[in-house]
């Protein structure tokens, strides 16, 4: 394949530079600018004619300039002639409203992959996408990755707490939490999680037991952390004797930060797909952050090579 070079937007460039560390190269150099009126330019300082071109974006909060500026940063890969563009997306934003769960509501995460195509990438990279099906809403080649690997040899890394339980904070992770469970050979439990809005959920039951237990609760991501925090008071109150959270997007918006202090959990791992704000840098001192950089890295690696990526699915 041509050379490959790597681009990052601006959303979280403390990831861009690792995965170039570990690639052993420079992020390429490019440039986004703002205009007055709020649009985006983007210039590309170094020939891509012929290239076999990465570009590196979460489209995480502020989602829609992240966004824009992805399809603006591929717009101009594409017309400065770059061989392949692949959209490396560690945070995959929009995601969560990905079918019409009541009338007259749209499909976002189909209309953000038929951005992603049109603005013309060849190809996309991602972790934990909020439903694996959404990959199927694109029509060029995707490959998901799972941080899933990382978080497990850390855990067995720093110590697999004795009598742990599994929990599943809502029916949509329990295939998330099974694998973990069957991964370290211990039971599961599972919250059933009603959402009334935006940013509250109500709780009401737990399957399975979760008394004189050491739980540890797995998430895609944590927005508002209503969901992992009314979890976390549930298994308390069922009795557990202690409660960590493994989450691989740090969204961390509205209320999220005050309601994981006030929250009984003692340790809250997350992945550095989304960078931590100052604030929840400061005010949250149970945190662990595991890097995404050197499976990221691999697979663009074999993404380059043309080789398989799907080992890396499975190790950790
Ligand atoms: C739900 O389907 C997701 O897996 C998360 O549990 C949810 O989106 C988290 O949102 P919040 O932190 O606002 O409760």
């Amino acid at each position: 394949m041509n050379k490959l070079k790597l681009f990052s937007g601006s959303s979280n460039i403390p990831l861009s530079k690792k995965i170039a560390n570990y690639l052993g190269t420079e992020l390429a150099q490019g440039k986004v600018m703002t205009f007055p009126d709020g649009e985006i330019l983007v210039k590309v300082d170094e020939d891509v004619r012929g290239c076999d071109v990465f570009v590196i974006q979460s489209t995480c909060h502020p989602v829609n300039v992240y966004l824009v500026e992805l399809l603006i940063y591929i717009d101009c890969l594409r017309r400065a002639s770059a061989a392949r563009i692949t959209a490396v997306l560690p945070y995959f934003g929009y995601a969560r409203q990905d079918r019409k769960d009541e009338g007259r509501v749209p499909i976002t995460a189909k209309l953000v992959a038929n951005l992603i195509s049109t603005a013309g990438a060849d190809r996309v990279l991602t972790v934990d996408l909020h439903a694996a099906q959404i990959q199927g809403f694109f029509d060029i080649p995707v490959d998901h990755l799972m941080a899933e690997p990382v978080i497990s040899s850390y855990l067995q890394r720093v110590h697999l707490a004795e009598d742990m339980v599994l929990v599943s904070p809502d029916v949509g992770n329990v295939k998330r939490a099974r694998r973990y469970a069957e991964r370290f050979n211990v039971e599961l439990a599972i919250i059933d999680k009603r959402r009334l809005s935006g940013s509250d959920t109500v709780i009401e039951h737990i399957i399975g037991n979760v008394e004189g237990k050491n739980v540890l609760m797995v998430d895609d991501l944590i927005a508002t952390a209503g969901t992992v925090c009314n979890a976390a008071f549930l298994c308390k109150e069922k009795g557990a004797k202690s409660i960590r959270i493994a989450a691989t997007h740090p969204i961390l918006c509205g209320p999220a930060i005050e309601r994981l202090v006030e929250a009984p959990i003692e340790n809250i791992i997350l992945t550095d797909t989304i960078p931590l704000s100052q604030k929840a840098q400061e005010e949250l001192d149970n945190v662990t952050v595991l890097t995404m950089a050197e499976l990221l890295g691999e697979a663009i690696r074999r993404i380059h090579r043309n080789e398989s990526v799907s080992s890396l699915f499975l190790t950790g």
